[in-house]
């Protein structure tokens, strides 16, 4: 056998077991994570929200499902603030776990965000899905401090008033990126809710 064909199904073969260990560790997650899959957010949406919402370095930045962990080491990079991410699916926390290895002040946890408490977060970041954002909206009411900030790629939260929304200028990364601002008082805690 020529060390071509040799080398061709060492490749296959290591492709298709990444692809299976996706399938798997997605598939065995389904229940949690209610249709968000493992999925990046690209570069250029990652960049576009970070313009769009500067940070403090002794600000925590968590996000909910955060996959490879790009979006906590692209803001701790940009600001310096301290990033916390929660992930179920086993392959994207040991990818966020080997990839943020030797940066300090990210915290990758292998937990089910809906069974955290978000009180300490300043700045949410989530790129899920729309099955899941009126609960998500309902929790983050009830946790996050006022002045807090979310941001949600491509799904809005249903009753929420938008501060922005940014659509970062590429053509097949354009979808829209909606940023709230929790109110500085949340008298009855009707934090972001549209007034009108
Ligand atoms: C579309 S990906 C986004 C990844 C990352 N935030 C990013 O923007 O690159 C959504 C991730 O959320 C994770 N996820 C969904 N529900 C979750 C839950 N309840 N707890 C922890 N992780 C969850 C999924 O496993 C998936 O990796």
């Amino acid at each position: 056998m020529s060390i071509c064909i040799l080398a061709f199904l060492i490749l296959a073969g290591v492709l298709f077991t990444f692809k299976l260990l996706y399938v798997l560790a997605t598939a065995g997650v389904l229940p949690m994570t209610q249709g968000a899959l493992f999925t990046s957010t690209a570069s250029v949406r990652i960049e576009a929200f970070l313009d769009a919402v500067p940070m403090n370095p002794n600000e925590l930045l968590v996000d909910l499902g955060c996959g490879d962990g790009r979006v906590l080491r692209a803001s701790r990079r940009r600001y310096g603030v301290r990033a916390l991410g929660f992930e179920v699916n086993a392959m994207a926390y040991c990818m966020a776990r080997v990839l943020s290895l030797g940066t300090r002040g990210i915290q990758v946890k292998w937990k089910n965000f809906w069974s955290q408490n978000l009180r300490d977060a300043d700045i949410v970041f989530c790129y899920l899905f729309p099955d899941v954002m009126k609960r998500l909206g309902i929790k983050l009411e009830e946790e996050l401090c006022p002045g807090a900030r979310v941001v949600s790629c491509n799904f809005s939260v249903p009753g929420w008033a938008p501060f922005e929304v940014v659509y970062p200028d590429s053509t097949c990364h354009g979808d829209a990126i909606y940023i709230y601002r929790l109110p500085d008082s949340c008298p009855g805690r009707e934090i972001g809710k549209v007034t009108n």
